[in-house]
């Protein structure tokens, strides 16, 4: 089928939730993707952060099709032979003790605030009264459904479905009084994203990080980290939180998990775990043996990867600073490892150099209206940054019309070199 008939045939058949780019892809290989047309993309998105190892992974291949010849679903009614093996792995890497497995990011989300409300229950004494709100962050992004999008700190997601799920009070991100101001003994659990991606790359800074712990543990609430973005070898280490001296209750992975394959985990310790139990949770889909087998395999492939994402990330932070020297438009480069973005000072900016680029053939995103994120899987080589690199640079010049701010003005609008430089 052709662009143009797929395009007629959704606008017609499907709910009208995107704005899709008018490309149709039809096959990847490593970092490159192809369209309908026979024209290669370089892939600076990976699918919003999933194919972290490219395209068309030969070892990725191998197992997808060794395990979809053997079994694919049993339902978690029965055991099946990968969960516990990737359970192993994951907790091995993440510090934490037991897993639960799922189909999504939101999902994942789902079940946290779940454990943090069942903990909770299951801690209060006789006769007091349970702890029951949820601190969130604003400008963060948890998922659609109902708890994730309650949790979710940017107004536009949640408006058209209130009431959503009652007892979340928003803390500025990375405001030490804030955080402190809205925390008491009512509070079951402390939501952040240990880097926002949605919200535009921005990293939680050390001392707020180590605040939401310390205050959680005194009290008995949860730190509950969402990793779905930034997490399983994004930022060169296996989570986010390991540039950082705090190990949560709570962390919750998907995106590349399996590699395009639906699956997420919630990782927690023996202690909130043992509220659990039976028929309290639970998922049809999640967790099935051909996604397992392909996580197990991500995981070998994650751990060989991570020296060179963290090389690469510095190589890539540093170029993107050095076009900030040259563009009065770049308001602020931010970003940890292959989790990196240009803020730059207009909407109509953003959305022009992104455009730019895919015509060029290199596929970027544009979030939080004025970032530019890059999130390439972690198979890229040098060469790769430097064209997007160089690519970037032409078409800031080309579109230098849509900036809006004298340079004098940048200082006031950066937000992260802190939380980079610590992490
Ligand atoms: C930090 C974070 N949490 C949750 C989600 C939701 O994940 P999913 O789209 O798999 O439901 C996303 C998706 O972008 C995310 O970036």
């Amino acid at each position: 089928m052709s662009l143009a008939s797929v395009s007629r045939m959704e606008a017609k058949l499907l709910l009208p939730t995107y704005e899709r780019q008018p490309i149709l892809f039809v096959g990847g290989r490593g970092v490159y993707l192809w369209d309908s047309v026979g024209k290669p993309y370089l892939d600076f998105l990976s699918g919003i952060g999933v194919n972290a190892l490219g395209h068309n992974h030969p070892r990725i291949q191998a197992v997808i099709k060794r395990q979809a010849a053997r079994l694919i679903h049993v339902s978690n009614l029965f055991f099946h032979e990968y969960q516990a093996e990737l359970a192993q792995m994951l907790t091995e890497i993440s510090g934490l003790d037991r897993a639960f497995f799922c189909n999504s990011g939101t999902e994942a989300w789902e079940g946290a605030l779940k454990l943090a409300r069942a903990f909770a229950q299951m801690s209060t004494k006789n006769g007091s009264k349970s702890k029951t709100r949820i601190l969130a962050m604003e400008n963060s992004f948890h998922g659609r459904t109902f708890g994730a999008l309650a949790t979710t700190g940017q107004p536009k997601y949640r408006a058209p479905f209130v009431p959503l799920v009652p007892g979340v009070t928003f803390v500025k991100f990375n405001d030490l009084d804030d955080l402190q101001r809205k925390f008491d003994s009512s509070v079951c659990a402390v939501c952040i994203e240990t880097i926002q991606g949605e919200g535009g790359i921005c990293p939680v800074n050390k001392e707020f990080l180590e605040l939401a712990s310390r205050l959680a543990k005194k009290s008995g609430a949860l730190l509950l980290l969402d990793e779905i973005q930034c997490g399983l070898g994004r930022t060169g280490r296996h989570f986010a939180y390991q540039h950082y001296d705090v190990l949560p209750d709570v962390v919750t992975v998907a995106k590349p998990l399996a590699c395009g394959l639906p699956l997420g985990a919630i990782l927690t310790t023996e202690r909130v775990a043992s509220c659990i139990h039976p028929g309290m949770h639970g998922t049809t889909f999640g967790g099935g043996p051909l996604a397992c087998a392909v996580a197990i395999e991500f995981l070998r492939e994650e751990k060989k990867l991570l020296k060179q994402v963290r090389a690469l990330g510095e190589y890539f932070h540093a170029a993107l600073e050095s076009l900030d020297k040259k563009h009065k438009a770049i308001q602020d480069v931010r970003g940890v490892g292959l989790m990196q973005a240009v803020e730059v000072d207009s909407p109509e900016l953003a959305k022009a150099v992104a455009r730019d680029l895919l015509q060029q053939g290199i596929i970027i995103n544009r979030t939080h209206e004025t970032v530019l994120r890059f999130l390439p899987p972690y198979v890229i080589q040098k060469k790769h940054v430097d064209g997007l690199v160089h690519a970037l640079d032409a078409a800031l010049h080309k579109n230098a019309e849509f900036g809006q701010k004298p340079k004098k003005e940048k200082a006031a609008t950066r937000r992260s070199k802190g939380a980079h430089a610590h992490a």
